[in-house]
């Protein structure tokens, strides 16, 4: 028995905030964010529930089933409404869910910690036959506008998986990794905002997500030239770029969205998966690789046979 996905959806505000509209209030450039970061646009606005409600109904949609189907909801979120109850209860009215729900905090790396999470309960005897696995952040709302360093990278935004039992889409190795002495380079205080050494984070992300990639491949006995398709967490293309070049994956089999989205935080890599799947790369046996991290430090890295 494997987990296939059954269904993807997305969601992102409506409000668009470009470089130049950061211009017209920091101290930076349109052409500085593009170099420094590959970002243009990033959508604003929004609010993690209903953003996760609206990605939920397109995946159920997609998925063709209805509510009534889904055994399980993971919200993977660092901006929940509110302190409580988890922002998954409110996803859970708001599409009519008839089954568990709760809220993952692994930061940019909620949505692959969600999905390994949701495929080993998947795999019990008696576990969810389908979960709806959610990433959803309105990092706008956490974000110091007068603040260059973090203002230029945020979005908001969110992507939902129906995870469905199936004979295919086997999970063939994963790594979770975490290092809780790394939480003051990347942090948000309860009424506050993001605060970030950004280059302390981009070094210990390039290293920690490198390993982590060679890590699960190795358990995977598989080679970089075996990788069909690479689904990276959307922080910065650099980071993207060096990642590849560090682990021999050609930046050709990636799929982004940064330069229209920003760093949407969990959200990003269900984003860069719909944008694969509307390339047509997602066919079965493909081999996938979604590797995330973020603050914690977290990180995860999963590799499917789709
Ligand atoms: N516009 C213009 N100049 C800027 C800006 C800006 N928006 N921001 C910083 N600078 C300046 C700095 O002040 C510095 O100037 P100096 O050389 O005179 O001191 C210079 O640009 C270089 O600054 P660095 O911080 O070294 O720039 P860097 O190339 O590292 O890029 C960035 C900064 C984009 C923040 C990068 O470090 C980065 O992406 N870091 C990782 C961030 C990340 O991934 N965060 C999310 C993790 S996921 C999560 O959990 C939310």
């Amino acid at each position: 028995m494997a987990v296939r996905i059954a269904g993807i959806g997305t969601s992102l505000p409506a409000k668009v905030l470009s470089n130049q509209d950061l211009e017209a209030t920091l101290d930076t450039s349109d052409a500085w964010i593009r170099e420094r970061a590959g970002i243009v646009t990033r959508h604003v606005g929004g609010i993690t529930s209903q953003l996760g409600i609206e990605a939920g109904n397109d995946a159920i949609k997609a998925a063709n089933i209805s509510a009534d189907d889904i055994d399980l909801l993971l919200l993977s979120t660092s901006s929940p409404d509110q302190r409580f109850p988890g922002t998954s209860a409110q996803i859970h009215a708001g599409l009519g869910l008839n089954c568990g729900a709760f809220d993952v905090n692994a930061a940019c790396a909620g949505f692959a910690y969600g999905y390994v999470a949701a495929y080993a309960m998947m795999m019990l005897a008696g576990g969810p036959k389908r979960v709806l696995n959610i990433g959803s952040d309105a990092l706008s709302t956490l974000v110091d506008y007068d603040d260059r360093s973090t203002a230029i990278l945020f979005g908001d935004g969110a992507g939902a998986c129906v995870m469905e039992r199936h004979e295919q889409g086997e999970l063939l190795a994963f790594d979770l990794g975490a290092d809780g002495d790394l939480a003051p380079i990347l942090y948000c205080r309860h009424g506050g905002t993001i605060k970030m050494a950004g280059r302390e984070v981009f070094k210990k992300a390039v290293r920690a997500v490198a390993g982590s990639i060679e890590a699960t491949l190795k358990r995977a006995k598989l080679t970089p030239a075996d990788v069909d398709v690479v689904l990276l967490h959307q922080a910065n293309i650099r980071i993207i770029e060096s990642v590849c070049t560090r682990t021999s994956l050609p930046m050709s089999k990636t799929f982004n969205v940064i330069e229209t989205t920003g760093n949407t935080s969990t959200a990003s890599i269900p984003l860069a998966m719909q944008h694969a799947a509307n390339q047509g790369v997602l066919e079965p046996n493909k081999i996938v690789l979604m590797s995330g991290f973020g603050a914690g430090m977290t990180w995860a890295t999963l590799v499917v046979r789709w």
